[in-house]
């Protein structure tokens, strides 16, 4: 989490600062700051609350002179939201100046050996200690100091480093938190992710682990941790710069749920060759297919969610074994990882901390790591084994929706693959599940247009204290998926519960008019789930269902149902997850909530 940003060149540095960092707010909220140097002094301002806050006490950073400057977007670790807590931090006499991404573990140690030695702590950050170590050892050359410190720092960083008696030079070092850099048409800029640089320039260097890039207004020099010059290559982006503005509507989030037809359509067609699923990033001989004994899939949030959908899919389709983990559980509980397994890591962002320690962790133990990833060079992307890249583009909202869809249609499409190869679905039976895909770009735009008919719903349950989600099998997967969306940004407690579980516990909490929300979509469970909705009804609750288009049963136990057009029955979590996508999104509205950021949550969670 934090959003860092740097530029030196010839272009007043705030005003760049402060739109990069707007960019990287959905990195964390909480506080901003930015430091300028103009080569006499370094102006610091920093500000609890939204950026807005820090760009008007600084006039949209009219009132910090300078060509070279940091900024960072906080979401707080270390220390509680604050003035004084937020970045940037600096040494003692205030001739070095830090952000930092990350979390320094030993920071505790560091910090009470550099109290032993005189050096006083103003906030009560991990980052602060960067600077005074930095203070430490800095002899006159930044570079050596630099790594001094990444020597004695344990954990995750990528930080951007003023020293006020360099002032034509930035310095940029990476550990396991993102980092790019770039050059402008006058200057060179860093950024925690692409959006903050776009505006700038399109060909950017992914900085990797224990770099350090020395950044001036014509050069970039790059050096590993023991000081020695090191190539780099250069990416090119294309995405659209639009794809990261809000286009007109009022939310991104909004924006993006719109964006769902295309995503799936971009994720499945070019892996759709001649009527056969062809996915080469897969790296997978077909006899290589056939000998997948079992898959673990490892995730968190809402692509944890996917995994276990995808777990049906995998598991009903092509008769694999499937084990689903969240990676903060998978990574400390020493997994047994059997010879013929196959790992996915399903990760939006592909920077997820635990999810890249759960990859780290299976390759150790021989795992042939598939990442599933929507970041183009992301760290999770580059160090699975294969990858194979859900197109969603970019996502700013918070709360997932076009890339967990995304994620969805390349479990189909794998699973698709594997049963196909496997003998499991004959060539009529893929052909069918294709057009069934191709079917659902049109099958959502028409479930998102049907918005009002759920903002209506929504608005009678604006002050809703509790919302259950229940469902059977894939239902269940949607259930935690949809229960997920509307907590997050609404701030109603929800949960999802398997139907047939309720009568082991959360029946009781069922009142008169508590909200349960049916998904009903697997026709093989229809009457069971059936018994679970009058059971909760004839206990008080107004069921909502949501079910496929010919269940016309299902309103015989529901107050309000909500139809999905029919498709495969391995595809429906697609569309049922629209209208839970959309009454969480209107809840959260009709509450006042601050949609695209809730609050205490960030997007990329890059600490454990
Ligand atoms: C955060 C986001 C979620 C996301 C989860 C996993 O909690 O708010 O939307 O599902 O992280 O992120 P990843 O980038 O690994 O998919």
């Amino acid at each position: 989490m934090c959003g860092i940003v740097g530029y030196v060149g010839e272009s007043q540095a705030a005003p760049i600062l402060l739109e990069g960092l707007a960019k990287l707010e959905y990195r964390g909220y909480d506080s901003a700051g930015i430091a300028v140097y103009d080569g006499v002094q370094v102006y610091m301002k920093k500000a609890m609350g939204r950026l807005k806050v820090l760009s008007e006490l600084t006039h949209d950073g009219e009132l910090m002179p300078g060509t070279i400057g940091i900024g960072h977007t906080r979401w707080a670790t270390h220390g509680a939201p604050s003035d004084t807590n937020a970045h940037p931090h600096f040494n003692k006499d205030e001739s070095i100046v830090v952000v930092h991404n990350g979390i320094i573990e030993n920071y505790l140690k560091l910090k009470k050996r550099l109290t032993e030695k005189g050096y006083e702590f103003v906030s009560e950050t991990d980052t602060e200690v960067i600077a005074h170590l930095l203070d430490y050892y800095y002899k006159g050359d930044p570079l050596e100091a630099i790594t001094k410190v990444m020597h004695r720092m344990e954990g995750s960083y990528a930080l951007g480093i003023l020293f006020s008696d360099h002032p034509a030079e930035l310095y940029a070092v990476r550990k396991d938190s993102p980092l790019i850099v770039g050059h402008t048409k006058d200057g060179s800029i860093i950024a925690s992710d692409v959006p903050a640089v776009l505006r700038y320039t399109r060909d950017v260097v992914f900085i990797q682990n224990e770099e350090i890039v020395r950044l001036t207004k014509e050069n970039m020099e790059f050096y590993n941790i023991d000081e020695e010059p090191i190539k780099k290559e250069t990416t090119h982006i294309e995405w659209d710069v639009n794809a990261a503005e809000k286009g007109g509507y009022e939310h991104f989030m909004l924006k993006e749920m719109y964006e769902q037809p295309k995503a799936i359509l971009d994720t499945f067609s070019p892996r759709i060759k001649d009527g056969q699923i062809v996915i080469e990033e897969l790296g997978m001989s077909d006899e290589e297919i056939k000998s997948i004994k079992k898959i673990m899939i490892v995730a968190c949030g809402s692509a944890y969610h996917v995994g276990m959908t995808a777990k049906y899919v995998y598991e009903g389709l092509a008769r694999i074994p499937v084990e689903v983990d969240l990676a903060s559980e998978f990574r400390y509980r020493d997994p047994i990882i059997e010879e013929g397994t196959l790992l996915l890591i399903i990760s939006q962002s592909g920077e997820t901390a635990d999810s890249l320690a759960a990859l780290r962790e299976a390759q150790e133990k021989g795992a042939r790591v598939l990442g599933i990833v929507n970041v183009v060079g992301s760290s999770i992307a580059r160090e699975a084994d294969n990858v194979m890249y859900t197109w969603a583009g970019p996502e700013i909202a918070v709360a997932t929706t076009k890339a967990y869809t995304a994620q969805l249609i390349a479990q189909y499409l794998l699973a698709m693959k594997f049963a196909h190869v496997r003998g499991l679905l004959d060539d009529m039976g893929l052909a069918g599940m294709i057009e069934d895909l191709k079917k659902l770009p049109a099958q959502v735009e028409m479930l998102l247009n049907n918005k009002n008919r759920i903002q209506r719903f929504a608005n009678r349950y604006l002050g809703a204290k509790d919302i259950f989600f229940i469902g059977r099998g894939i239902d269940h997967a949607i259930s935690l998926e949809g229960s997920l969306k509307m907590k997050e940004i609404s701030y109603v407690h929800s949960e999802a519960y398997a139907a047939g579980e309720m009568k082991h516990g959360t029946i009781s909490l069922i009142e008169e008019g508590t909200l349960v929300t049916a998904v009903l979509t697997q026709e093989a469970l229809y009457k069971k789930m059936i018994s679970n909705m009058v059971e909760v009804r004839t206990r008080g609750a107004f069921v909502m269902s949501v079910t496929n288009v010919d269940n016309t049963e299902a309103e015989r136990a529901s107050d309000y149902v909500i139809y999905i057009p029919k498709t495969n029955k391995y595809f429906t979590n697609s569309l049922a997850i629209i209208p839970l996508q959309l009454f969480g999104y209107y809840v959260a509205v009709g509450r006042g909530c601050d949609v695209d950021k809730p609050r205490n949550l960030a997007k990329s969670v890059t600490v454990e």
